[in-house]
């Protein structure tokens, strides 16, 4: 009798695994930044930012722009827990030879948070992508 008066509660607990676990699992900066739209939007953004930028722009001028946004999205959406693979170049490989200044750095984040801001992405959302690409400093910047 008291297993039968169990059995409801062990049957939400089953559900509750089944329906709401994954959804928890699902709550990722990916999500935050609006999903694969929404990395797009901020990517495509940041490029525009970036090619109005005389600070930095002459680095792109013999650049593939198709493959760099390509890789750029798929980069941000595996930085931020997304479903993407990064198939593009290391990051120490493709910025070795360029001689990335900490300003030209500066002047790069600056452009992904006001791409960030023209998509209303609040400041906790925007904080956490950058700490997922600050990784990177060392491998783009030569001091
Ligand atoms: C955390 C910071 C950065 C990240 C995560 C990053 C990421 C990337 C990625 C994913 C690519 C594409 C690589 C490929 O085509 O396989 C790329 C290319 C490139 N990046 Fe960065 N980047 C960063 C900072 C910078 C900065 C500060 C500059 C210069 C101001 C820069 C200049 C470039 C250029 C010029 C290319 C294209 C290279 C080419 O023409 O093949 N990057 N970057």
């Amino acid at each position: 009798m008291k297993n039968l008066t169990r059995a409801p509660g062990l049957l939400i607990a089953a559900l509750w695994l089944h329906v709401v676990a994954p959804a928890a699992a699902a709550d990722t900066l990916y999500n935050d930044l609006g999903g694969k739209e929404g990395v797009v939007a901020v990517v495509d953004q940041f490029l525009w930012n970036l090619a109005d930028n005389k600070q930095v722009s002459h680095y792109f001028v013999e650049t593939n722009l198709e493959r760099f946004r390509d890789k750029l999205i798929e980069y941000v959406c595996q930085a931020a827990q997304g479903p993407c693979t990064y198939s593009g170049d290391s990051m120490e490989r493709t910025h070795k030879h360029m001689g990335v200044t900490i300003t030209d750095f500066n002047v790069t984040v600056e452009s992904l948070i006001l791409a960030m801001e023209s998509r209303h992405i609040n400041t906790g959302v925007q904080n956490r992508l950058l700490k997922a690409l600050a990784v990177d400093y060392a491998k783009v910047v030569q001091e």
